[in-house]
């Protein structure tokens, strides 16, 4: 979709005739680190092209008018600054309305409302965070046309505010902080713990990063998250009783095998296993990264996953289908799913000129298994949430 046909939309939805401005945030991939930073531990997403515009011009009066063209039947949703607590049938346009709320409320001064045009390319449901695109999209736009100046670690904090208490969506940190903070061609090494973060060039050489979505949409999927979490949780509590620790996140390997007998319940006990194995492996990844050991990090990639599906269990029968079919390609580095999982998207490290063959074997074996067919996109590594200069 061309900027200026996104333009053109918003003149006519709008009645306007006045330039508005543009806005973009992308969604996110995470290379390792799944399931690690409600734990305290770190993860290493990166922001990727596909995203959210936002098209938008400031009013004079209170109104808020919001219209998204992937929700085209919604028409245009009105509110005003009065009134912004969240409204079921207000449906997708309560993420752009908790994140005003947030911003109002954490003391940023708007006095007047604005109309704006949503356009996202992030497949809807493919658990490459649409919502936390949104967020941070609106973030930025309110940032730019009050002239607000919002600490974008601040902005990233409110964006996750929005989906845990205005949405009610029990997630971490990572979607907001890896589209509010992406930067072109690098992933980032986050410890979710003390928010310090570590940017990385992803410089694969002849490979690339592909995404394979299961087309299998998330439902369900919050579910089964908040449940992970108090898993994770009671785990903590038990390994509470014998070490001073705040966070799983805080335990070696070596402590948490010494120490695990006092987890009472089994599977509380392979969830903090996952929890703690796969922060390990989150930061050889990046050592491993560094040193240009690629096949290094290729394995952990692939026992991030198998950790995932065994222990954490959020994979289910078209993530594993679809990484197991990855994975009997030659050549390919590593595969695993990438995101909340329980469908969703997977990635895959492939040699650059094996691309076409790839998906076309992958996509062979899926389908035999489950009966229709993924979607492949090659991964662009791109900027964080930003204004685009026209
Ligand atoms: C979702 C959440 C994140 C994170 C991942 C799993 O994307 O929004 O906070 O917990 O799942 O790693």
């Amino acid at each position: 979709m061309e900027i200026a046909s996104l333009i053109k939309d918003f003149q006519t939805i709008f009645s306007s005739t006045e330039e508005p401005r543009v806005f973009f945030a992308p969604g996110r991939i995470n290379l390792i680190g799944e399931h690690t930073d409600y734990n305290g531990g770190y993860v290493f997403p990166a922001s990727i092209s596909f995203g959210t515009y936002a098209v938008a011009v400031k009013r004079s009066d209170k109104k808020i008018r919001l219209y998204s063209k992937n929700f085209e039947e919604s028409g245009i949703i009105e509110t005003s600054l009065d009134n912004l607590s969240y409204n079921k049938t207000h449906d997708w346009a309560n993420y752009p309305k908790g994140m005003l709320q947030a911003i109002i409320k954490d003391g940023h001064e708007v006095t007047s409302g604005f109309d704006v045009l949503y356009y996202g390319n992030i497949p809807n449901g493919a658990g490459l965070s649409s919502s936390a695109s949104i967020e941070l999209a609106t973030g930025v736009l309110i940032e730019h046309l009050y002239d607000l100046s919002i600490n974008r670690i601040r902005m990233v904090q409110l964006g996750q505010k929005v989906e845990n208490h205005y949405i009610g969506v029990n997630s971490g940190i990572m979607d907001q902080f890896a589209i509010g903070m992406g930067k072109k061609d690098h992933a980032i090494l986050l410890d979710c713990n003390t928010l310090d973060y570590t940017y990385a060039p992803i410089a694969l050489e002849n490979y690339v990063i592909m995404i394979m979505n299961t087309n299998k949409r998330r439902e369900l999927a919050d579910s089964k998250y908040n449940e992970r979490r108090s898993e994770c949780e009671r785990a903590l509590k038990d390994l509470q009783t014998i070490l001073e620790i705040n966070s799983l996140g805080e335990l070696s390997i070596e402590t948490f095998e010494a120490n695990k007998h006092v987890i009472v319940n089994d599977t509380d006990r392979k969830r903090a296993k996952h929890a703690v194995y796969e922060n390990e492996r989150t930061k050889k990844a990046l050592e491993q990264l560094e040193a240009q050991n690629l096949q290094a990090f290729g394995k952990l990639v692939d026992q991030s996953h198998i950790s995932l599906q065994h222990d954490y269990e959020v994979t289910g029968i078209e993530l594993d289908t679809i990484v197991q079919a990855a994975w009997d390609e030659p050549g390919v580095l590593g595969a695993r799913m990438t995101g909340a999982g329980f469908g969703g998207c997977a990635i895959a490290l492939v040699p650059k000129d094996q691309v076409d063959q790839f998906k076309t074997n992958v996509n062979a074996q899926y389908k035999d298994v489950i009966g229709y067919d993924a979607t492949f996109y090659m991964a662009t590594i791109g900027d964080g949430a930003k204004e685009i200069k026209l």
